[in-house]
């Protein structure tokens, strides 16, 4: 998929380069914690979506433990039954390299669990409002605990006037996640597991003075990306927006009439004829709610940035098809990049184009700073498809033309009154404009448009000379 890649492409340069890590040489425990190991495993602290790792030697040489870390089809296979141990699901493929995998069966073999650990586990931390600097006090805290996706059971507790909070007696072989309502926006924080050896985990959750006010949201970049669809008679139209929120506030929008528990937040606008209108990434599709022409994310915005990608695609049901560019908040910088070959249309507003490749596509680029959101640009398609539909009617349509000409050129033969010759001018003048369409829709070869129109010409000035 072509396309995938350019969106890649234009996701990563978005992204500063120091994002990019150095690659460094990791631990087998490392290892454990990052290939998500720890996310269904305890290592002697009993079983969780999968078996407990303790005592590996004693059922499985280090080749198989390094094949179970790469591929547990490798196991299946082998052993001829899935899943392995009775009770359990079948592991998925963690695809770890030979490398990789040799170091975290190292780590297994060699696991020694730590004395003095405690019977459960402890989750505690600080919830710090960002904005002002301040722990957060009086704030209702929700704990979580999932096997797998599904959910075991929440607890609540109210932060302290410090703003802090602690859950214990927590079962190892669970994941929690942390959830905070404050000031009308929910936070949640990333699904926690508890390491091998580890007793305690602390966190700090940053929350944000909220605001219902947008004044502070723009968009950096947008980047529109036009081609051809699949079915030929609608163009895919790509947005990725580099949207940042400059305020230190988070954006919790505003109530949305008739309904207590959503709110609407940032707003995409669509043409109303879009169809397959997908967000591919920076927001969950099942918080997105259509209003009107808008889309709407429910959703609170963090302070900073965010990218989000958003696809659809236009039909194009006539020349006049059309797509307004626009945005209910001001871009700072806007491209266009129009796939060359299959979409014909016009950029209005943006100046000249200029070539780019990408992924070997050519692509014709436009680029301009600043567009507020009172501004648009229009892109007006000139009918791709319904020209390709036109052309399998050429043949008659030239046809036509020529029976049509032949009646004009005996009349205009046997009659050469003035009179006649004004009419017969204006005839030729729209005949020449004729064949020019033609041509510029590629319905008649050059060299042909070149011999007829040099022909009407002629009978032109001919014509002139007569008078
Ligand atoms: C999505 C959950 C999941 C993840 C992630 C996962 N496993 Fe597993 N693992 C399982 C399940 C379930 C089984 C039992 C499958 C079976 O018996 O066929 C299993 C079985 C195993 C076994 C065999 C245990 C035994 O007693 O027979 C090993 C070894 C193992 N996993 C290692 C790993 C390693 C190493 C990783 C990380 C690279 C990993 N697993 C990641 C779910 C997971």
């Amino acid at each position: 998929m072509k396309i995938i890649y350019l969106l890649l492409i234009q996701i990563f340069l978005f992204i500063p380069i120091s994002a990019y890590s150095q690659q460094v040489q990791k631990s087998g425990e490392e290892l454990f914690l990052e290939k998500r190991c720890v996310r269904c495993h305890t290592i002697g602290r009993g079983i969780f979506v999968g078996p407990d790792l303790n005592n590996l030697k004693n059922k499985y040489s280090t080749e198989e433990i390094i094949k179970w870390a790469i591929n547990p089809q490798l196991i299946y296979q082998k052993k001829g039954k899935v899943p392995v141990n009775q009770g359990f699901p079948p592991m998925p493929p963690m695809n770890l390299s030979q490398s990789e995998a040799e170091k975290v069966s190292n780590y297994l073999l060699n696991f020694d669990l730590k004395d003095g650990l405690s019977e459960k586990g402890t989750i505690k931390g600080t919830i710090v409002n960002e904005t002002t600097s301040q722990n957060a006090s009086d704030v209702e805290i929700v704990l979580r605990s999932y096997l797998g996706d599904v959910e075991q059971g929440e607890s609540f507790k109210k932060v302290d006037a410090n703003g802090n909070f602690t859950f214990s007696g927590l079962d190892w072989n669970r994941s929690y996640e942390l959830t905070v309502l404050y000031q009308q926006a929910q936070y949640t924080s990333s699904k926690m597991v508890f390491a091998p050896n580890q007793d305690i985990i602390s966190l700090e959750l940053p929350v944000f003075n909220s605001t219902e006010s947008e004044k502070n949201i723009s968009i950096n970049n947008l980047h529109v990306i036009i081609y051809p669809a699949s079915d030929e008679k609608s163009v895919s139209i790509t947005n990725i927006y580099e949207l940042l929120n400059s305020s230190n506030t988070i954006f919790v929008g505003s109530k949305i009439e008739g309904d207590n528990s959503q709110r609407k937040t940032l707003a995409f606008k669509v043409p109303e004829d879009a169809k397959n209108v997908n967000f591919l990434n920076g927001i969950n599709p099942e918080n997105v709610i259509k209003n009107g022409d808008k889309y709407f994310d429910t959703t609170a915005v963090n302070p900073g940035f965010r990218n989000v990608v958003l696809s659809y695609e236009l039909p194009l049901q006539s020349l006049s098809t059309s797509l307004k560019i626009e945005s209910a908040y001001n871009i700072n910088s806007l491209i266009v990049l129009k796939k060359k070959d299959g979409v014909e249309a016009q950029v209005e507003g943006m100046g000249n184009s200029q070539e780019v490749v990408i992924e070997n596509d050519t692509f014709d680029k436009y680029e301009r700073s600043g567009l507020s959101k009172d501004e648009s640009v229009l892109i007006l398609f000139d009918g791709v498809f319904v020209f390709r539909e036109f052309k399998k009617y050429i043949p008659i349509v030239l046809f036509g033309i020529f029976i049509l000409a032949g009646i004009f050129y005996s009349r205009f033969n046997s009659k050469s009154e003035p009179k006649d010759c004004v009419y017969s001018r204006e005839g030729l003048i729209k005949e020449i404009a004729r064949i020019d369409d033609l041509f510029e829709l590629d319905g008649i070869k050059e060299s042909e448009y070149k011999i007829k129109r040099e022909e009407l010409k002629n009978k032109i000035i001919e014509l002139n000379i007569k008078k």
